[in-house]
């Protein structure tokens, strides 16, 4: 299985600029990691990557999904309160001038961040001051803004797929994949008009047990839509013991009570066998697609069905994230981990974002952190970033 690191070098010979800028920004998280982590106690002068999960609203309600799915913590009506709450357009563009200084990666995503009033505003916006934008998104506003996604140069599209049609569809809800590919339609004939290859365009498939066995299907009906890369997300599945020994880490070591982990308990992971699907990433791969083909984490095959079966097994370990990423919630609150949003370290609209970065609350968390049993906290066991950024467990 493949490591992320894979997609720099494919990325060189079209665009060069964003490959360096991509494997400087992989550099400085490693920095991050040795010296600010070692010596700064609790502070950085590292920033790589800034997320943007701009809005709690989206137009799927994807079975899985810890957000809006049967587990969701921002299901029902919940969404639509909290969406009230948006961080206006103004705010972000100062942010963004704000941030210049460090010149970090962007990445947005949501809900579905194409249901933010003027998204397409902001995404120019960073664009335009010559910052790389990465854009995750469900893929079903895609042939609408195809046109102005392409003059604006967004750097890379991460486009949501757990399968092909119908699979796909009892997940997603119908008739979300052929709107999909009606974007990625879009997308390419616009390319081929303004003579341009950006955005890079990939999909992201979150295994569960509803699509692991026909994973094959969907890369064979990817061949033709120019992909750039395949991510494969084995998934940041939990349970009750693992909330709970979460639930008291943070009360006791940062007094924080905690309720976003809880959308990771789906018992979507249950039944998953690992032979079998290791057999199934093996056909994914003799397909040769023409693109990187990447499982979250990389796992030793042999492990797989632990990896689902077990879930405090411990895969990756000594956390990277809050000394050089950060994550903008809907409502202005910053904090480090994009998927349990539950410590903040502050707000955007009531100070300026470097206070914030190094302040008091930053420190203690990421010093609690660093001192943690492997460096990670109990809940952290599966999470996304740790299973891009972390560092490998021996024989994972
Ligand atoms: C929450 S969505 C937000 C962006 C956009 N709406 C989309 O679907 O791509 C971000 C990514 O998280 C994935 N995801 C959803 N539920 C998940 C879960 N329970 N575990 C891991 N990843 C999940 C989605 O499939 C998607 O690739
Ligand atoms: S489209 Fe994204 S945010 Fe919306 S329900 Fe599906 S996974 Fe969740």
């Amino acid at each position: 299985m493949k490591t992320n690191f894979s997609i720099v070098w494919k990325m060189l010979f079209h665009n060069p600029d964003f490959a360096l800028h991509t494997a400087y920004s992989f550099g400085k998280m490693y920095k991050s990691n040795i010296i600010d982590r070692n010596f700064y106690k609790g502070k950085t002068k590292e920033l790589a990557l800034v997320y943007f999960r701009i809005t709690p609203l989206c137009n799927l309600r994807c079975l899985m999904c810890n957000q809006r799915g049967v587990s969701g913590v921002l299901k029902g009506s919940y969404a639509a309160e909290e969406s009230k709450k948006l961080v206006p357009i103004e705010r972000y563009f100062k942010l963004v001038d704000e941030l210049k200084k460090d010149n970090p990666m962007y990445y947005i995503w949501g809900g579905e961040p194409f249901l933010y009033p003027n998204f397409m505003d902001f995404a120019e916006y960073i664009t335009q001051k010559g910052s790389m934008l990465s854009v995750n998104t469900n893929g079903t506003f895609l042939e609408k803004n195809a046109e102005r996604i392409v003059k604006n140069k967004w750097h890379a599209l991460f486009v949501s797929l757990d399968g092909f049609r119908d699979v796909n569809d009892k997940i997603r809800g119908d008739g979300s994949y052929d709107r999909v590919i009606a974007g990625f339609k879009a997308i390419n004939e616009m390319k081929k008009k303004y003579k341009s290859h950006l955005p890079y365009m990939g999909i992201v498939t979150t295994v569960s047990n509803m699509n692991y066995m026909y994973l094959d299907q969907l890369t064979a009906a990817m061949k033709e839509f120019n992909l750039a890369w395949h991510i494969i997300n084995l998934g940041t599945y939990t349970n009750d013991t693992i909330i709970a020994k979460q639930r008291a880490y943070m009360k006791e070591h940062l007094d924080c009570d905690i309720r976003c982990l809880e959308g990771f308990n789906t018992g979507y992971n249950e039944g998953i066998d690992g032979h079998k699907f290791s057999e199934i990433l093996k056909k994914v791969h003799a397909l040769k697609p023409g693109y990187p083909i990447i499982t979250v984490p990389a796992l030793n095959p042999d492990k797989t069905t632990e990896y689902y079966a077990d879930l405090e097994k411990i895969v990756r370990h000594e956390c990277r994230v809050p000394w050089c990423q950060v994550n903008f919630d809907y409502n202005g609150n910053v904090h480090f981990c994009a998927d349990y949003p539950d410590y903040i370290i502050g707000n955007i609209m009531e100070s300026d974002f470097y206070t914030i970065w190094n302040g008091e609350r930053a420190q203690k968390f990421r010093n609690e952190l660093k001192n943690a049993p492997e460096g990670i906290f109990p809940g952290c066991v599966r999470c996304y970033q740790n299973m891009l950024f972390g560092k490998k467990v021996k024989g994972y």
